[in-house]
């Protein structure tokens, strides 16, 4: 067995997550420049170092989940958001169940919760928010950002969530009391059902064919019928029927 395969076995005993329902070349590539950066002639090396002083398996979290995000990212898709796909549940349930599964440092679920607040008071919105890494868990919870995360961010919108702090904004308490923040490893843990909208975006690029396969459908049994699944702008499904879904809108999946 080579050295990465090894790695592949011994990050999965350890920490639970399988390396190998990533990308190979990519993941091999980022951990490499890694190790080598630390001054590690190998994989093995580098695990023994993960295993023994945690400051080192933080940065391995960290290289390895690729955490970047913004709010609003690519605007366009949260308008169809608000202005077809929303009025559409909302018709169909009062009370929405939403989640935003791979959520980063939260700039998504919080996004998801401003743009439910033009349907609803904000009280009333309730969101889960998911990701693998617990360090941007924790970012996200404290819910300060850099002026480059905003970009997108609508003027007004700006104005009534956000206050500036330094050279920081932070997201309003109120915003933040809308999102619950929970660990959760996408490809190993169960999900709830009954979801009215599941917002999955830049995360499914980075997994294999089969693990991706196995994602559309896991997700599609989390969804009740109508429900929606929400991805990236670069992560259209070929042939959604398989899975149950059709298309509502480019980058929307509704489950049949
Ligand atoms: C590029 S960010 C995407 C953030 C946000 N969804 C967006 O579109 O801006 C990818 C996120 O996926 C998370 N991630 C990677 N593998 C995961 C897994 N197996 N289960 C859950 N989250 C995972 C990473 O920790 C990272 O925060």
């Amino acid at each position: 067995m080579g050295d990465y395969e090894q790695f592949v076995g011994a990050i999965k005993r350890k920490t639970g997550i399988d390396l190998a329902l990533y990308k190979e070349a990519q993941m091999k590539r980022r951990l490499t420049s890694l190790y080598e950066k630390k001054g590690y002639p190998s994989f093995s090396t580098f695990f023994d170092a993960l295993s023994s002083n945690k400051e080192m398996m933080n940065e391995f979290l960290d290289r390895m989940t690729i955490n970047v995000s913004e709010f609003y990212r690519n605007s366009k898709r949260w308008d169809v958001l608000e202005k077809k796909i929303l009025p559409r549940l909302l018709k169909e349930n009062k009370r929405l169940k939403v989640w935003s599964a791979a959520c980063s440092t939260g700039e998504e679920p919080y996004t998801l919760a401003m743009v439910l607040s033009a349907h609803m008071p904000l009280s009333s919105v309730s969101i889960q928010a998911t990701d693998l890494d617990l360090n941007v868990i924790q970012k996200a919870k404290l819910g300060l950002y850099p002026e480059r995360s905003l970009a997108e961010v609508p003027e007004e919108i700006k104005k009534k969530h956000f206050q500036k702090e330094g050279a920081f904004f932070k997201t309003s308490e109120e915003v933040k009391r809308t999102v619950s923040f929970k660990r959760q490893n996408l490809l190993s843990d169960r999900f709830e059902s009954g979801y009215d909208l599941i917002v999955c975006r830049n995360v499914m690029i980075y997994f294999t064919e089969e693990a991706k396969d196995e994602l559309y459908r896991k997700f599609n049994a989390a969804l009740r019928s109508g429900g929606v699944l929400f991805v990236g702008s670069t992560e259209q499904i070929f042939n959604p029927e398989r899975y149950g879904f059709e298309v509502e809108d480019t980058f929307f999946y509704k489950k049949v």
